[in-house]
């Protein structure tokens, strides 16, 4: 059921039961991160691997310190500069932060999500929200409650409806596990915003499956049904067996190839809108009538780099 009743989704909460919670990024599946039993319900409904750790969702920067012993100074430099907002921060964690949680780690992610009903809900909460995003594990995340209606709907007591998400990308995820901090996944907040609050340019780690540091970031993710590769790694005679075709661009691009639909991020070339566009397409477009999706990738700088890095992940094998 569908909603924007925040006592109903908070009493639901409370019982222990899951609900689907709008944010800035992206919806995400929401549970009591303190209880063990809610937190398995998230990983069984998601069809998550348990080696995926989980984001926990605080109402402010207060409650952080409930669930991390260890906030060092540009940590809180950059909660400061981007809480409520599209960051996450992983830290060294508490033990009352559920094994399940952080998948056995001795860090815990955490961040201040920026919608106002979820901000409102959290507010009325003794615990924090254990969310990932409310898709389908590997699947393409949802940026309307519509989306996760299609795919969890009868899985899931309540979806707390915020409209579509103002981001439309995930957080982007800082860990300050070790000496130096390093950037975990790319996401809502460019890198470059992040170099410039912490005063120097910090590792941007690349994910893989073998990667202790981002547990879940697999190569292939965000992944739409239907055969999706990007633009430059099309072989000389796609076309002759490609069937029809659906190919996602960005701002101006000369004369593409005759009989292709094209649909594109944003035509002025502004990242924040081809962000939260792009979702919302991919699902569009795996449900249609193509055969093939193709990407142009977007310039690899600011929000791009986001972008780039989920259709990237889109067309791994
Ligand atoms: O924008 C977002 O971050 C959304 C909204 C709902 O908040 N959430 C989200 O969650 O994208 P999820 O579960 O799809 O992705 C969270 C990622 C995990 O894949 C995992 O790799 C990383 O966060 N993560 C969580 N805890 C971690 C930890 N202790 N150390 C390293 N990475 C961690
Ligand atoms: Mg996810």
């Amino acid at each position: 059921m569908i909603g924007k009743d925040v006592e109903k989704a908070a009493a639901l909460l409370r019982e222990g039961k899951l609900v689907a919670i709008p944010t800035e990024t992206v919806y995400g599946l929401a549970g009591n991160g303190l209880s063990e039993m809610a937190v398995a319900q998230i990983f069984a409904v998601k069809e998550r691997p348990s080696f995926d750790p989980l984001i926990l969702h605080v109402s402010s920067i207060d409650r952080v310190e409930e669930y991390t012993h260890e906030l060092s100074t540009l940590a809180r430099q950059l909660a400061a500069a981007f809480w409520p907002g599209p960051l996450t921060l992983v830290l060294p964690r508490r033990s009352i932060v559920p094994d399940l949680v952080t998948a056995g780690l001795d860090s815990v992610a955490i961040r201040v999500p920026g919608h106002s009903l979820t901000r409102t809900l959290l507010s009325k909460l003794h615990f924090p929200l254990a969310a990932p995003s409310a898709n389908p594990f590997g699947y393409i995340s949802p940026t309307t409650a519509q989306h996760v209606a299609q795919q969890l709907g009868d899985k899931i007591d309540y979806i707390l409806d915020g409209g579509p998400a103002q981001v439309g990308l995930e957080s982007t995820i800082v860990s300050f596990i070790n000496d130096t901090p390093q950037i975990l996944r790319k996401g809502g907040i460019p890198q470059e915003d992040i170099f410039s609050y912490l005063g120097k340019e910090i590792p941007v780690s690349t994910h893989s499956t073998s990667n202790p540091q981002a547990p879940g970031m697999l190569a292939k993710h965000y992944a739409p049904k239907v055969p999706f590769s990007l633009a430059n790694q099309l072989a000389d005679n796609f076309f002759d067996s490609s069937g029809a075709v659906a190919w996602i661009t960005f701002g101006e691009r000369e004369a593409l190839p005759n009989g292709v639909s094209v649909f594109n991020l944003s035509e002025s070339g502004d990242f924040y809108e081809a962000a939260r566009r792009l979702f919302g397409l991919l699902r569009q477009l795996d449900g249609g009538n193509f055969e093939h999706i193709v990407a142009d990738l977007v310039p690899e700088k600011g929000l791009g780099r986001a972008i780039n890095d989920r259709l990237r992940r889109a067309a791994a094998r």
